[in-house]
């Protein structure tokens, strides 16, 4: 069979995630309805070989209780359980800790997403490039432009055979525009041993001082499975094993020609929020709004919102439950969050605005699109570098008339004068 790992990091990451994560942990917010998770577990669910999800993490037992319950329901064919990292363990660390839990039952392969991607996340595929190769791991990867490259792992692949000739994590200088989208799938009797030998490196290195080429040790060294040997040590997939597998093991590459984004800054929750709403348009889902006058596709607005039918909404807006949109409003590319209230003749452009928040009548709160090949969502106005998406947080006001612009703006504040701009601390 085949498992899947969603690493879902932990309360002390997701600060570029702010003033949103104050809130809500970054993989419980909402994108087009539904919490970032949410879109793991629905393309993990289509895999008709998985039955069992684990949610690798250092957040309190606690956080994920209610979605696991709720996603329970939703998905009966998939057991969710989250497992709780005593510390930032890295993204191989957590797998190596709770390795006796995913082998349970013995599954051939793992499938292991970062929560903070957003893709269509072709598992399927990836199954089908990993049994035609025989691999002993698949990486998901996509290609982007050549200057944003350096931000993320990037691979070297041969174009014919698929095979990864090289990976190297964030590079200095520019080695390759495919990158790697966060999404893996491992063979677990490659994957444990890769993890194993990254320990035992580290473990010698001091001991060995300049002596770095442990090829001949780490074949022949018995691993003595001590937890003292794993003690506050961190162990990144990317830094420490990655490179690795590309060397020795049978590594390929699945490239999508689908949607990627990466999901970092509070501003990159608008991209995948209309990357999600298409998706779900294109699949004709029953919880969009359908077209009309005043609904340009694709809206999605919880059963419980109130919108009143003079208001325009669309494209790529999500309204979350609750939420009251008043006569004449105007709401475009924006996430409207539970509880929150846009009076009458607003306007809400490019913008999140938070729970509980109000937007007097005839305010402006807008942000600036940036292009959809973008893989930023921060933008240079008067030679300063400001968030392209305005974000309002929790319990935030914006008074009538008022204009708010490329501002970030904390909880509880109200703002009573035009601003643009600015972080409203
Ligand atoms: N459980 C657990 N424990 N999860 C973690 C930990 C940890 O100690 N550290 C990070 N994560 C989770 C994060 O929540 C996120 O989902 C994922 O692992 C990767 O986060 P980062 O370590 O911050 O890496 P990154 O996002 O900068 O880069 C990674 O993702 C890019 C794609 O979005 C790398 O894999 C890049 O190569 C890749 O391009
Ligand atoms: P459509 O093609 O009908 O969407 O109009 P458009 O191309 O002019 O663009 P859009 O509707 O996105 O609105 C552009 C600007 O018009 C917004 O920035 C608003 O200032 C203003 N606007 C349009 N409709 C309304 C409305 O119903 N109420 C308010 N308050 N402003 C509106």
């Amino acid at each position: 069979g085949t498992k899947a790992v969603i690493l879902v990091g932990g309360a002390s990451r997701g600060t570029r995630f702010r003033p949103l994560s104050l809130d809500v942990p970054k993989p419980l917010f909402d994108v087009a309805g539904h919490p970032i998770i949410w879109h793991c577990l629905t393309a993990i669910n289509k895999v008709p070989s998985i039955h069992e999800v684990h949610l690798i993490g250092y957040y309190e037992e606690s956080v994920f209780r209610d979605f696991i319950k709720d996603s329970s329901v939703e998905f009966p064919n998939l057991s969710i359980k989250y497992l709780r990292e005593y510390q930032a363990l890295g993204t191989a660390g957590g797998l190596y800790h709770f390795r006796d839990a995913i082998l349970k039952g013995r599954p051939e392969h793992i499938f292991v997403l970062n929560s903070d991607v957003c893709c269509s996340f072709p598992l399927n595929e990836m199954l089908k490039l990993s049994q035609e190769k025989d691999a002993e791991a698949v990486i998901l990867g996509t290609r982007v432009s050549e200057d944003a490259a350096s931000n993320f792992g990037c691979i070297v692949s041969d174009s014919h055979t698929r095979r990864v000739l090289h990976y190297v994590e964030k590079p200095e200088s520019y080695i390759s525009n495919l990158i790697n989208c966060g999404v893996y799938l491992f063979a677990t009797d490659a994957i444990f041993p890769s993890i194993r030998s990254a320990i035992k490196r580290r473990a010698d290195r001091p001991r060995l001082g300049s002596y770095r080429s442990s090829e001949n040790l780490s074949s022949s060294f018995i691993f003595d499975d001590d937890d003292e040997n794993q003690k506050n040590e961190v162990i990144r997939l990317e830094q420490d094993i990655l490179g690795d597998m590309a060397d020795s093991k049978q590594f390929f590459v699945y490239e999508t020609k689908d949607f990627w984004r990466q999901i970092k800054t509070a501003g990159s929750a608008i991209p995948a929020n209309a990357l999600y709403l298409l998706k779900a348009w294109q699949e004709r889902s029953p919880e969009l709004v359908p077209a009309s006058a005043n609904i340009i596709p694709p809206v999605y607005i919880h059963p419980t919102a109130q919108v009143h039918p003079t208001a325009k909404l669309g494209p790529n807006v999500s309204v979350g439950p609750r939420a009251v949109i008043g006569a004449g409003a105007r709401v475009k590319e924006s996430i409207v969050l539970e509880d929150a209230e846009i009076k009458h003749d607003a306007c809400v452009l490019y913008s999140i605005i938070g729970w509980s928040s109000r937007v007097g009548a005839w305010a402006r709160v807008e942000g600036t699109p940036t292009p959809v090949t973008s893989h930023n969502t921060s933008i240079i106005k008067n030679g300063v570098k400001v968030q392209a998406i305005t974000i309002l947080g929790k319990e935030c006001a914006v008074a009538d008339e008022i204009r708010v612009q490329n501002c970030v703006c904390l909880p509880f504040k109200e703002l009573k004068r035009d601003v643009a701009n600015e972080v409203i601390m």
